[in-house]
């Protein structure tokens, strides 16, 4: 009988490997850095992306497996006889910008699917690569922090909620009027710099919720912690409260916002939407 592969094992070793793989490249972060071009995604590559993305390549190659890889560095790739059989959906490294600036929050991001679509993730890593903390989840089985089952906040009240938000775009002017009611009720709203792991911490019960309608992120940055969002047991939807699917690319864009429980996520999702059509 054909053995299943074990993507868990796989991406828990694809982790080890890009810790290993970064360290030294961490030491060299205050010399000059080399132009490696701009990534699928669209953002100037760094050594660090690559040495993790490559790190994520050679592991999984070991082990004989096909697949198409859809990372945010370089795009789409194919390996293996059969490729289709398997889609690999990484960001490398998340919060980039946070470890070339020695801010200690980064996270490599590592999802698997059988089609190239969100809501066909079954297994799903990330780890913040600082501290060493992994998060872990796979369809059907809960999702973890080292292994150890984890589970949302059942805060309901606004006011004692803490939200992350990101308002990372040049484009601000036109959410702006729709978080408003939402951080005029909150007194403790945070953005940490790395998409992936803040929403673990919602995931996690470290945080409330976390609200990204920019519509700027990346289904590569978000595949993973969208399965652990949904195996915690909490909550995540479009802006407009509908199920949140999309098309697995390193182009494709996706809004949303995610909330630790149904109560909190009706409330947030009605602050957001209360002041739509009314700029
Ligand atoms: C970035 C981080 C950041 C978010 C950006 C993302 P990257 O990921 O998640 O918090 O504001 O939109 O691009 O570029 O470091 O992988
Ligand atoms: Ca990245």
């Amino acid at each position: 009988m054909k053995q299943q592969t074990n993507w868990l094992k796989i991406l828990q070793e694809c982790k080890d490997n890009i810790q290993k793989q970064i360290i030294p490249l961490l030491k060299t972060l205050d010399r000059p850095q080399p132009d490696l071009g701009i990534g699928a995604g669209g953002d100037e590559i760094k050594q660090v992306d690559l040495a993790a993305e490559n790190a994520i390549i050679s592991t999984i190659r070991k082990y004989g497996v096909s697949f198409t890889l859809i990372s945010e560095e370089s795009g789409v790739k194919e390996y293996g006889e059969n490729p289709t059989q398997n889609y690999v959906i990484a960001d490398p490294i998340d919060g980039t910008t946070n470890l070339t600036r020695g801010i200690p929050f980064y996270a490599t991001s590592i999802a698997v699917s059988t089609k190239p679509t969100l809501n066909k993730v079954h297994t799903a890593l990330v780890a913040d690569l600082r501290h060493g903390t992994t998060y872990t989840a796979e369809k059907g089985n809960g999702a973890k922090r080292e292994n150890k089952k984890i589970k949302p906040s059942k805060t309901m009240a606004i006011e004692k909620a803490v939200i992350g938000l990101d308002l990372n775009t040049y484009k601000v002017k036109e959410i702006i009027s729709q978080v408003m009611a939402l951080t005029e009720k909150t007194k403790h709203i945070r953005h940490l710099g790395a998409n992936a792991l803040e929403l673990c911490y919602v995931a996690d019960g470290k945080t409330d919720a976390f609200i990204d309608i920019r519509g700027k992120l990346r289904t590569t940055d978000v595949a993973a912690a969208w399965l652990i969002i949904k195996e915690a047991g909490a909550t995540i939807t479009t802006p407009e409260g509908k199920p949140l699917n999309a098309k697995l690319d390193p182009k494709q864009k996706v809004a949303f916002i995610a909330s630790a429980n149904s109560e909190i996520h009706k409330t947030i999702l009605g602050l957001i939407n209360s002041k739509k059509e009314k700029p």
